[in-house]
């Protein structure tokens, strides 16, 4: 049987996170997987969860199924945090998958469903995990041009040239916010231009909503998201409450479609529910139930939500620190990206040959792409890392 397989890549994340916990070293630093972490250099479970988890353990009665479309009360708390008011809920079906990247894959195969072996376009750079399951899901994927790497900016007109180029038959991937890998984000002024060229167009929105909260802030960050559904016919989204609400071994996510009328919403919940089935028959329930919970239950809300915005904070305060610490080595502006990104991770712009000296020499893990986890940086390791970092520019 096996004899006719090479083996296969490993996943460059993951990868790095074997050897970041292989190094015996004690001042080692991980600034690979998208992780927060405290002073302690640990990820707290949020004192909202620990709290919510207690009551599910209390009241819980049964460990029976829940169905295929899994936790009811879940989606739909979801669905009001994620799209508000911007669309009717009659044309919104959700299904809940095993964290953002179940309800990514759900969506992929919806997709190949809808249109065989169509292309799907991602960004460049994107979540490296974003290529791999277009491909696994029989589509086709492409880049659009997305960072530039000089300016650590986004190249806005750029990926409008070839955003306005596409057609009904192509599918557009966007990250909502806090974008993976590059911490680059689009304005509410081009997220504008983006749903007027989607809208003319046609091409079908697929957005991948992973760090809601961590940009500016839940209501902020959703504002992109919410002009494509509140202007577009059809769009779909993966959500992940890996991050948001610091469930990530939980797997907690849910697989959005927003149709153009509540009769083809129907047929595309059907159709998730059929994927569902054959690909993992059910969600698993424990991490969405302390969710529920959480967003049903006014003091818990108001606990998770101030837990969030102290992460954020938290995020905002160490990319300034990084970047005067930075410009202070280096006498140059050419970091001071680093606070202006938002979210988990910064694209630093290092060799592969400059990332390999960090680990080897500073036991500084980062991806060979140099994009690091900021919020896995720990505070007062930032001058060590600025010294490392200035270091291997010489
Ligand atoms: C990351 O990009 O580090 C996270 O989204 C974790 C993952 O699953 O890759």
């Amino acid at each position: 049987m096996f004899e006719s397989l090479k083996k296969a890549p490993i996943d460059k994340i993951f990868q790095l996170l074997g050897e970041f916990r292989a190094d015996e070293r004690e001042d080692k630093i991980d600034l690979g997987i998208g992780v927060f972490k405290d002073k302690n250099k640990h990820t707290p479970i949020m004192s909202a969860v620990k709290k919510a988890e207690k009551q599910v353990f209390d009241n819980e009665t049964t460990k029976t199924y829940v169905g295929v479309s899994g936790n009811r009360g879940f989606c739909d708390s979801i669905s009001d945090l994620v799209f508000g008011e911007s669309v009717d809920k009659s044309r919104i079906r959700a299904v809940q998958a095993p964290g953002g990247t179940g309800s990514i894959w759900v969506l992929l195969q919806l997709i190949n469903r809808a249109r065989p072996n169509g292309k799907i376009w991602v960004s460049d750079p994107s979540w490296p995990n974003h290529w791999p399951m277009c491909e696994l899901s029989g589509l086709e994927p492409n880049f659009y041009p997305y960072f530039d790497h000089k300016t650590g900016k986004v190249k806005f007109d750029e990926m409008m040239e070839c955003l306005d180029a596409l057609g009904p038959q192509d599918t557009v991937l966007l990250h909502a916010c806090c974008h993976n890998p590059t911490g680059a984000n689009l304005t509410n002024e081009q997220w504008d231009i983006v749903a007027k060229s989607l809208k003319r167009t046609g091409a079908f929105p697929f957005i991948d909503s992973a760090y809601l909260g961590f940009g500016e802030g839940l209501e902020e960050d959703a504002y992109g998201l919410r002009k494509l559904a509140s202007e577009l016919p059809e769009m779909m989204l993966a959500f992940s409450a890996s991050k948001n609400f610091g469930l990530y071994r939980e797997r907690v996510g849910v697989a959005f479609c927003i149709a153009k009328n509540p009769e083809q919403a129907d047929i595309a919940f059907s159709q998730m529910g059929n994927i569902v089935r054959a690909s993992f028959s059910q969600p698993p329930d424990h991490g969405a139930e302390i969710v529920r919970v959480i967003l049903a239950d006014p003091e818990l809300r108001a606990e998770w939500e101030a837990e969030l915005e102290d992460m954020r904070e938290f995020i905002v305060h160490i990319r300034e620190k990084l970047a005067d610490a930075i410009r202070e080595r280096s006498n140059s502006s050419n970091f001071d990206f680093v606070a202006e990104h938002q979210g988990m991770f910064s694209l630093l712009g290092l060799s592969k040959e400059q990332v390999g000296i960090l680990k080897k020499e500073n036991a500084i893990y980062m991806l060979d792409d140099s994009r690091i986890s900021i919020a896995g940086i720990p505070e007062d390791e930032i001058g060590r890392m600025a010294d490392a970092i200035v270091g291997v520019l010489r």
